[in-house]
């Protein structure tokens, strides 16, 4: 049995502000994981859903940009509703949040 059923990593990553990439950091996502983390708790998944704070994830143009293990799926949640939609379709129900998911091939 694994040690977390799931495990939801949010990108946090920083930029200089001139960086053209941008960064999650700037678009809210400190924010968006401390929700996730509430919101896990609260819903009393703590033991088997981890949410963790993650580096860039090469979804930048994407983010704030969030990956589902061990599903691999992509999400780009911009708000807390965002994320409760996700938490609600794909962690509790193990239906994916298609409005959020990110669709590679557009950028
Ligand atoms: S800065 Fe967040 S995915 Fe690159």
């Amino acid at each position: 049995m694994p040690r977390f059923r799931k495990h939801l990593f949010i990108c946090n990553n920083k930029r200089s502000e001139d960086d053209p990439r941008g960064s999650c950091s700037k678009k809210n996502s400190d924010s968006l994981i401390d929700y996730a983390k509430k919101r896990i708790h609260e819903l009393g998944l703590k033991k088997e859903i981890r949410v963790n704070k993650a580096g860039c994830l090469d979804a930048c143009a994407y983010g704030p940009a969030m990956v589902v293990y061990p599903d691999d799926t992509w999400y780009s949640p911009k708000t807390k509703n965002d994320i409760e939609i996700i938490l609600e379709n794909h962690i509790q129900n193990n239906n994916l949040a298609k409005e959020l998911v990110i669709d590679f091939k557009k950028k």
